[in-house]
């Protein structure tokens, strides 16, 4: 393991080091005080190349668009009637594109197979050290615009069939190029923009909700203080996206990855450092393959904390929205974060549920990090022994938590409660008889939008008794009436109090 202990080490400092030392990088503006836009139309000092790619072969550049050349756009068979996808890659450290790159064209066609997918090269200016590569992303987006606006312009092309989509400092390279076009660009997809000389930066040097119609962000690796994350922390978007947080994805531990690298070999070495940063590539990969069964839902939440209390799953007023390619185009005021939960693997797609438990004692109980288990039952399916640990349980207090699973078990028919025993001998279970009773469990879910009172399967009470069998509670018969039948139930009984207009 020496060699490749040694490469990783390497990774980590030159990453950093990036992140200690550009505090002091200069802020300019974008290009001196010129606001003429002839530079637009100057082909000469372009260094980026555009290389339309296709579906049957998504791993080589086989054709460039060159700007100034209208030839070569009929020379590459790019298809004017139809949507243009423009892929943009980020630092390197192998001046090579990634595998990624391949995956991403290859799920563009699939979802779109009449589209234009041009990648760009940026790979030389990429591979610098990482503070001129992120200072380097102004004459990319400026390369990029020129493109754009050239290809526009030469072909009468619609704006608003033209998507962006960048990854780690290609995002702000997007960003930038969306920000100097002449015509907003109809989409820039931010994918785990990077954090590093960015986080603190204007809006004139990042992707910014400016720079598009409409920006939408996922992201995915965002630890640590606002200086040293690898993603940018802040949102930078009209729809921004904090998948699992958005600090770090799940099987991206050091466990997961060594296997990985053991089983795909040393070239993989550095998915350690990219695993969380690259997750925000595969989820947009997922919803462009996996959307028709799987798409897979955000939510919007003050914080992270209040999503995993399961405090979030409302979808009224754009409060939930797809993730990904699907996306509902709405402008949610700034700042505003969404969040959800997702698989290691693909499909990403977990179901979420709030639930909320009130737990009853005669004695005063208080525990903290107690195992439960939790089983749903469903129309469609069951998932039984969903692992959480309840961080508090005290007497006649109410839980509320997020629960989720990967299973579509349908609506909701039954719920059943365990309470595990400690690890560790503990003297309160030869006390025994410790007990919570519950007398309702209500669950929401995020995906179906419904709710679902469940009450104690035999008396009033169901008994939680640590180690003990678990408590079942079914739907209860007062939640049997849909929500129109109840208000039409309420109306009968207690008369309209609502304007007649309303009714
Ligand atoms: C920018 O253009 C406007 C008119 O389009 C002009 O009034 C202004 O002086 C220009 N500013 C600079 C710095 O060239
Ligand atoms: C908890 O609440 C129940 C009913 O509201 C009450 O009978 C019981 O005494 C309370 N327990 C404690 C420890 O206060
Ligand atoms: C709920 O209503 C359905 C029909 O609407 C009925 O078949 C079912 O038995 C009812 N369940 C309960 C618990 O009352």
């Amino acid at each position: 393991m020496g060699k490749e202990n040694t490469f990783l080490v390497t990774v980590w400092i030159i990453l950093a080091n990036i992140c200690v030392s550009f505090s002091s990088t200069p802020e300019q503006t974008l290009f001196g005080n010129s606001n003429s836009t002839e530079w637009l139309e100057d082909y000469t000092d372009i260094v980026s190349k555009f290389s339309l790619r296709t579906a049957e072969i998504p791993d080589d550049d086989l054709c460039y668009i060159v700007p100034g050349q209208p030839l070569t756009i009929p020379k590459c068979e790019f298809n004017p009637g139809y949507k243009t996808f423009v892929v943009i890659h980020g630092w390197t450290v192998t001046g090579l594109f990634e595998s990624w790159v391949p995956k991403l064209v290859t799920a563009l066609y699939k979802r779109e197979p009449k589209a234009n997918v041009i990648v760009v090269d940026w790979l030389t200016r990429a591979q610098q050290h990482y503070l001129t590569s992120a200072a380097n992303t102004k004459l990319v987006g400026k390369d990029v615009a020129k493109f754009v606006n050239w290809l526009q312009k030469t072909l009468d092309y619609p704006w608003e069939k033209i998507h962006l989509l960048g990854y780690s400092l290609g995002a702000h390279v997007a960003g930038i190029a969306g920000l100097l076009t002449n015509h907003k660009v109809s989409r820039i997809t931010g994918l785990d923009p990077a954090g590093p000389t960015f986080e603190f930066a204007d809006a004139q040097s990042t992707l910014s909700p400016d720079d598009a119609l409409f920006v939408d962000v996922l992201h995915t690796n965002t630890r640590g203080s606002p200086d040293r994350s690898i993603g940018i922390q802040r949102p930078v978007g009209h729809v921004d996206i904090y998948p699992n947080g958005g600090t770090f994805q799940p099987g991206c531990d050091l466990q997961n990855t060594m296997m990985m690298i053991a089983t795909t070999g040393i070239r993989n070495m550095d998915q350690l450092v990219k695993c969380s940063h690259e997750r925000s590539i595969h989820l947009f990969i997922d919803s462009l393959v996996n959307a028709a069964e799987h798409q897979t839902m955000a939510y919007r939440c003050s914080s992270k904390e209040a999503f995993m209390k399961g405090m979030c799953l409302n979808c009224r007023k754009n409060r939930c929205n797809k993730v990904g390619y699907g996306v509902n185009k709405v402008r949610l005021p700034r700042n505003t974060k969404m969040y959800l939960k997702t698989r290691e693997m693909m499909p990403f797609k977990l179901f979420h549920y709030q639930v909320k438990v009130h737990f009853f004692s005669s004695e005063k109980l208080a525990y903290t990090e107690q195992p439960m288990k939790i089983s749903l039952y469903g129309t469609h399916d069951e998932k039984i022994d969903i692992p959480y640990t309840m961080p508090f349980l005290n007497t006649n207090s109410t839980v509320s938590f997020l629960l989720t699973t990967d299973v579509d078990v349908g609506e909701l028919l039954m719920v059943k409660l365990r309470w595990e025993k400690d690890a560790y001998f503990s003297w309160s279970d030869i006390w025994g008889n410790k007990n919570f009773h519950i007398r309702k469990m209500r669950v929401k879910a995020g995906e179906t939008q419904s709710r679902v009172i469940f009450s104690a399967k035999d008396g009033e009470y169901a008994y939680l008794i640590r180690g003990k069998d678990d408590v079942v509670f079914v739907k209860s018969k007062e939640d049997n009436m849909s929500r129109k039948e109840k208000t039409m139930h309420r109306l009968k009984m207690q008369g309209s109090h609502f304007k007649n207009n309303i009714a």
